[in-house]
């Protein structure tokens, strides 16, 4: 699904990130500005971080 409709960023592509080693929001955006416009999306992309570390149930 779509997370970020500023970039068009979807929550596999922000998986992804952390697939390549992000250990947070702020890491997944050093190689995806995502959250980076309006912020509406912060929220959700830190949780999809989060959930995919396995730091949320
Ligand atoms: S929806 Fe992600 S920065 Fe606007």
């Amino acid at each position: 699904m779509y997370v970020c409709v500023c970039h068009a960023f979807t929550d596999r592509e922000i998986r992804t990130a952390v697939d390549l080693g992000a250990r947070s929001l702020y890491e997944a955006q050093c190689s995806l500005p995502v959250a980076s416009c309006c912020g509406r999306c912060e929220k959700t992309s830190r949780q999809v971080v989060d959930e995919h570390l396995g730091l949320e149930n």
